[in-house]
């Protein structure tokens, strides 16, 4: 993401704390009122009252109590200022209070003044979501205090967020988490909320970006993800964790690598050290290393952890970091083993520079640097982040191979917002070559962050990838208590295609839902699509994709028609639309009118993505799983990747084509089991998932 753009400024989202008050707390300042009152404010990063949730140019603010709370972002980071508060008397063993903002605590922060003297302080954590936070006051009970925010910072994160200020005996937890998954596995809804997917990967609570440390290892491959382990929107970056033993059922593990010391754990990688180069293990018991950016104090590094019993539990390696080149927007290591020029190779982003660099190890923990690629791509400016460098076979040409060169960027891709976009060339072991230009990765506005698979066994010779089905433009989608999914896995090989007969032939990368996921088809059947016309024609009753879980196979014969094509209707004037538009000569989906549209200025749209008419038609492949569309055109050559959150929870397909000579073929639906309860009802309690 790019701070200032992650999201879309103004979405404010008022939280309603989920701690419970006790009788005798006693509230110093809930900031619910029209001015500041008691408080004594300097400067003009306060403004006139206190703020109502995010301010202009801030992104989202959650996680206060009430309507209202202390928010320096007044006029931005640049303004300064403190707001004292009246004095009062210590009563309790504890003052507790929701913090988030800037992390700087020489700059930003709260502090505890006694008699003059500044006894305790806190910052935030480079969040805007608050979270509790408590100092331990026995030792001045009856003493006479005042509490000082303060703003003095013009930089970055110069600024903070306070609210609920109270004296109290019982200091809520900072990260509750295991009470509130406790609390989670036994509700009625537990991983089968009306939006929640049924056969992609999601957390059970609170809020995940992208995919991390993708590894098999001793028959499990593992799927580390961005977590927030306080809350529902993105902060306290930590590494949460899930393995499966088929890429389609996932068991929830406990968080792999947390937030430590204001450090958070940003994007990265895992390797199996077969070799034992690190030291971290043995040949025989290899150890699994993961390699992530340390993001905190200004700059972000690249740290190791490793772990000897298959994932469960993280050692952080105590020389860390093994890269800092003093930047602060430097991230995102993905580390393979180069069998040819036998040593390790780190491609990692310069990410304001939008400039990937390579580096080499023997070890895993000495790097040296081996060349530099960018800044190239799509776009003049963005930044580039989450990158993957891996070879491909090219379909139809028996050992012929290219190298992708992946790379994502926060704003400004092909559907709007964030996206990915590829270089196919050759990577020597030192320098990456691109030849031929860059190509969008997905044409949707929901996939973000794909990496792949490291280490799988060698009777597997497949590249699988996953990415998150999000955009950072749009990422506080309306689903509680988790938020974001990811995508299928996806196996990926190249292929020679020219999308329309003026441009030559070139290498596009070409994205496959993963085989095994064909195991969870409950029924195909075959329908029958002879009648589609215009308007669209209902081909399925009400009921008959309850559980809105399906997947749909057909081919479109596009004729001379402007569309063709099939409509997920869930309600009178709610649709999701999928079809061919030959003026475009586009496959698109079309979710304007999906459901629950209104909660970004900048979901509703139409996804455009280039599709080939192969003798008269183009096969589509269309994943639904209740909030997750995924379009697969003519065997993966494009995909568009969309969320989509229905009201109704009735779908029916429909079925149009635009004129006589137009039609759909083949068309069958496959209804797919929940990976969570096996047939899309609420699991047994206390079922699937680990222990946090
Ligand atoms: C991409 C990203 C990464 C970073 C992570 C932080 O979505 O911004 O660059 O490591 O998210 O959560």
């Amino acid at each position: 993401m790019e701070h200032s753009i992650k999201w879309e400024l103004l979405l404010t989202v008022l939280a309603v704390g989920t701690q419970a008050a006790f009788a005798d707390d006693l509230v110093i300042a809930d900031f619910e009122q029209q001015s500041w009152e008691t408080w004594t404010v300097t400067g003009k990063a306060f403004g006139d009252a206190p703020a109502t949730g995010a301010l202009p140019g801030q992104m989202a603010v959650t996680g206060f109590q009430g309507q209202q709370l202390a928010n320096t972002f007044v006029g931005g980071d640049e303004t300064t200022g403190t707001a004292v508060s009246s004095p009062f008397r210590i009563e309790r063993s504890h003052i507790a209070f929701l913090v988030g903002g800037g992390a700087d605590i020489s700059k930003v922060g709260l502090e505890l003044v006694v008699e003059g003297r500044v006894v305790r302080r806190a910052s935030g954590s480079e969040s805007e979501e608050l979270s509790w936070d408590a100092w331990e006051v026995s030792d001045l009970r009856g003493r006479l205090a005042e509490i000082r925010i303060y703003d003095l910072s013009r930089g970055g994160w110069g600024h903070i967020s306070v609210d609920q200020l109270t004296q109290t005996n019982s200091p809520p937890k900072r990260f509750d988490l295991s009470q509130r998954l406790a609390e989670y596995r036994q509700s009625a809804d537990y991983m089968n909320e009306p939006l929640r997917p049924q056969y992609h990967f999601s957390p059970e609570i609170n809020w995940m970006n992208d995919p991390n440390g993708l590894v098999w290892h001793e028959g499990e491959y593992h799927l580390f993800h961005q977590y927030n382990p306080a809350g529902n929107s993105w902060g306290h970056m930590s590494w949460g964790h899930a393995v499966s033993d088929d890429l389609v059922h996932w068991k929830h593990l406990p968080l792999a690598i947390p937030e430590q010391g204001g450090i958070m754990a940003f994007s990265g990688c895992c390797v199996v050290d077969h070799g034992n180069t690190s030291g971290f293990g043995t040949v025989e018991n290899p150890a699994m290393v993961a390699i992530y950016t340390g993001h905190g104090h200004g700059r972000q590094v690249q740290n190791l952890a490793w772990s000897n019993d298959r994932g469960r539990t993280w050692s952080l390696f105590t020389e860390n970091p093994v890269l800092d080149i003093g930047n602060s927007d430097f991230r995102d290591p993905k580390v393979f083993w180069h069998e040819p020029t036998r040593k390790w190779v780190m491609v990692v982003s310069l990410a304001a520079e939008r400039v990937l660099i390579f580096y080499g190890s023997p070890n895993l923990k000495d790097w040296q640097e081996l060349s530099r690629f960018g800044p190239a791509g799509t776009l003049y400016k963005p930044n580039w982040e989450c990158p993957d460098l891996f070879e491909l076979p090219v379909e139809g040409e028996p050992g012929k191979t290219r190298w992708v060169l992946e790379a994502d960027m926060g704003s400004g891709s092909i559907a709007g917002g964030s996206g990915g976009e590829y270089f196919v060339g050759d990577f020597d072991g030192t320098h990456f070559r691109t030849e031929q230009a860059a190509q969008w990765v997905d044409f949707g506005r929901d996939f973000y962050a794909p990496v792949s698979w490291d280490n799988l066994p060698r009777s597997d010779a497949r590249r699988i990838w996953i990415g998150w089905l999000n955009n950072w433009e749009t990422c506080l989608i309306p689903t509680t208590p988790w938020r974001s999914s990811m995508s299928v896995p996806r196996s990926l090989s190249l292929r020679s295609v020219a999308f329309n007969s003026e441009e030559p032939e070139r290498l596009v990368l070409v994205q496959r839902p993963v085989k095994e996921l064909e195991k969870l088809r409950v029924s195909s059947t075959p329908v029958d699509v002879s009648a589609a016309a215009w308007p669209p024609v209902a081909v399925t009753n009400p009921g008959d994709l309850k559980g809105y879980q399906f997947e749909v196979e057909v081919r479109l014969i596009t004729g001379s028609a402007r569309s063709v094509g099939l409509r997920i209707r869930t309600g009178d004037d709610e649709f999701t639309e999928i079809g061919f538009d030959r003026w475009q000569n586009s496959v698109y989906v079309d979710r304007k009118r999906s459901g629950n549209v209104s909660f970004h200025p900048a979901f509703a749209g139409r996804h455009l993505a280039p599709a080939r008419v192969i003798a008269g038609k183009i096969s589509l492949r269309i994943l639904v799983d209740r909030s997750m569309v995924e379009v697969f055109i003519n065997d993966g050559e494009a995909v568009i990747s969309d969320r989509i959150f229905p009201l109704g929870k009735d779908p029916v397909l429909e079925v149009f084509a635009g004129g006589p000579d137009a039609a759909l073929q083949d068309l069958q639906i496959h209804r797919m089991k929940s990976v969570w309860s096996g047939d899309g009802s609420p699991m047994p309690r206390g079922g699937a998932a680990a222990v946090q």
